[in-house]
């Protein structure tokens, strides 16, 4: 969910409404506002996008106000109703709570309201918390300025499970409270003007001055205070300020439809960006951002990469690279598998969380297992001062910039890059000899950005393609082997994301396996070829699958590289990548499967940047 609190000269409406809509991508189930006004607390919510709420405010406009706060739902307890949107207020009508997470001793709260009496008007988790407040601040000493942060502190230490908090009382025309434990809060210093929200995209709009806030913290913004933070434990907690860097037209479309073909078109620059300053004229790798000692880095000996979604893909192509580079034993896990088993772990494990958002609960709470077992934690993500780089011992920074479609494409990109650099740091540290391998890779690195756009010039067929072929489609089968796989499942993830068609992906070799029992006329595949070069080159075997598909009658989709003949005619459609070593392919073959994908959507007239069901930032378990 996404989650906006204002106090300041400006009108509070505006400030929310433009900070909800660069947080929609968070969650888009249903969206609301509270102000507080003369006449006390008012709110509006509507089921469904943004827009619902913003033609509820044009028919029902609010009074003036110069606070309140905003909510867009992803939702979890309840439907995605009006009933259920936030705000919820309270029994009273003073107290107003907008919430992300899920509260999860609730069932029991709700149980002890209900039995004096007090009705509930909602099916969320939520609404438990705007009661409970509403009683506590009848019991704290209302002469003291701090009596509302008073109040929420006492309830937060009643609550289970992750939640971010913001809350409002009808007394105080001036304060807002946030409060968050495992789930995301920060806070915007304007001038004259405060704010609150789930990530900095709520107020870029009008700061870039902002403040962190720990787990089991809670932020008080007052008209006239300012900013203060208190620890769940009453202790008084000193500022951490920040500047953001992100361009703020990084968070407006550019010109394109969709900010997904935007972020598809910034690949190369991204890819670069998150190179730059890591490679040196002389073919080595320069990390020394990532706090781990060389010492350390030697003493690893087995790894385990834990994410989720498309974050964990490119986890699965950096095992390739990392076990061939640096010969050390690498798993990959779902976070939400990792975190609720007995995984073997010590000291010598090096932990690699990769996380866009940086926010994610699973992958969170993956992390925490780990260090609880001693392994350190190294997180690679695209979010500066998110928690996930925060609870871990280094982080490497993918410089993707702000990503705004929910479906990954840029940040997977610079994932995978940063994959390649720890992996060659770490091989280099510890002194393996493969001739002068590093120093070819590291050149070949720096003509990714090169190749990508080469590839995006080329989209044109692929756009006709998925117009044509595909948008009437049922189901598609994506295949690869080796880092084609792991391709494979992210195309087949992205199809289904966006245009809501049955795709899969499947390592080629297992096809027979059971997965070509599927395969009919009407089911188009889609084959990642490795280069024919390279020594143990898979290139045949995955025409030999591609083979066995045609023979039952699929129509095949090819992504091959420049010059490989061999495809030829056994492709219906034939798309062509530049000529790439295999470990580094998955930067160029990716992209015309993102492409497809989404045109495969919008010639459909969905929604590719919000597509149903979904929430960039999955903070919930
Ligand atoms: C959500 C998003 C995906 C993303 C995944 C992991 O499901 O919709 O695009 O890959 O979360 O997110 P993270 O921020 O941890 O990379």
């Amino acid at each position: 969910c996404g989650i906006v609190g204002y106090v300041g000269p400006q009108q509070a409406q505006d400030v929310i409404m433009e900070g909800l809509r660069r947080l929609e991508y968070r969650g888009y189930d249903s969206a609301g506002i509270a102000v507080l006004t003369d006449e006390g607390l008012q709110t509006r919510k509507r089921a469904g996008k943004l827009e619902n709420l913003r033609k509820l405010l044009d028919e029902r406009p609010l009074p003036e106000s110069t606070a309140g706060m905003g909510h867009t739902r992803w939702a979890t307890h309840g439907a995605p109703n009006d009933r259920n949107a936030h705000p919820h207020v309270s029994y009273i009508g003073n107290v107003g709570v907008v919430h992300n997470g899920i509260i999860e001793n609730f069932a029991e709260l709700r149980a002890q309201l209900e039995s004096r009496g007090i009705e509930m008007s909602s099916d969320t988790d939520t609404e438990v918390v705007a009661h409970m407040v509403e009683d506590a601040v009848q019991d704290v000493d209302r002469s003291r300025p701090d009596w509302l942060r008073e109040a929420v502190r006492i309830v937060c230490n009643q609550l289970e499970g992750a939640f971010t908090l913001v809350i409002t009382h009808a007394d105080d025309k001036d304060t807002i409270i946030g409060a968050r434990r495992n789930s995301p809060l920060v806070a915007g210093l304007g001038d004259g003007e405060y704010f609150l929200g789930s990530d900095v995209a709520a107020f870029i709009a009008f700061t870039r001055e902002a403040v962190e806030l720990g787990q089991d913290q809670i932020c008080e913004i007052n008209r006239e205070r300012g900013i203060t933070v208190i620890g769940f434990d009453g202790k008084p907690v000193e500022l951490t300020r920040y500047t953001i860097d992100w361009d703020d037209e990084a968070a407006e479309k550019g010109g394109y439809d969709w900010f997904m073909l935007k972020e598809i078109a910034e690949q190369p620059a991204v890819v670069a960006d998150t190179l730059r300053g890591r490679l040196t004229d002389t073919g080595q790798i320069v990390l020394d951002e990532v706090r781990l000692s060389d010492q350390d880095l030697r003493d690893v000996t087995k790894i385990f990469i834990i994410a989720c979604g498309t974050s964990a893909y490119a986890g699965m192509i950096a095992k390739y690279a990392i076990e061939h580079w640096t010969r050390i034993p690498c798993e990959v896990e779902l976070a939400s598998e990792f975190r609720y088993r007995d995984p073997v772990l010590d000291r010598s494990t090096l932990v690699i969380a990769i996380s866009q958002s940086g926010e994610t609960m699973d992958t969170l709470m993956a992390l925490r297992h780990a260090k609880d077992q001693h392994a350190r934690i190294l997180a690679i993500c695209n979010t500066i001062g998110s928690t996930i780089p925060r609870e871990s011992d280094a982080v490497l920074y993918t410089r993707a910039g702000v990503e705004i479609a929910v479906a990954s494409t840029k940040a997977f990109l610079a994932q995978i890059v940063a994959c390649y650099l720890i992996a060659l740091h770490l091989a280099s540290v510890r002194g393996v000899k493969w001739g002068d391998e590093v120093s070819l890779i590291v050149n070949q690195l720096r003509e990714m950005p090169g190749k990508v756009d080469q590839v995006l010039d080329t989209m044109q067929p692929v756009r006709d393609l998925a117009r044509e072929h595909l948008s009437d489609a049922r189901q598609v089968l994506f295949i690869g082997r080796h880092v084609g796989f792991p391709v494979a499942l992210e195309g087949a993830l992205k199809l289904k994301e966006l245009a809501y068609i049955n795709a899969e992906g499947f390592a080629a070799g297992e096809l027979k396996h059971g997965p070509i029992a599927l395969i009919g006329q009407d089911t188009p595949v889609v084959a990642i070829v490795p280069s024919p070069a390279g020594r143990d080159s898979l290139h045949g075997k995955v025409i030999s699958n591609i083979q066995e598909v045609r023979a039952r009658g699929a129509k095949t989709i090819v992504i091959a590289e420049e010059g490989d003949e061999a495809v030829v005619p056994f492709a219906d459609h034939l798309v062509r990548v530049p000529r790439t070593p295999t470990l580094l392919a998955p930067l160029v073959t990716t992209v015309p499967l993102q492409v497809l994908a989404c045109e495969v959507a919008a010639s459909k007239g969905l929604d590719v940047d919000q597509p149903r069901n979904l929430a960039k930032s999955v903070t919930v378990e």
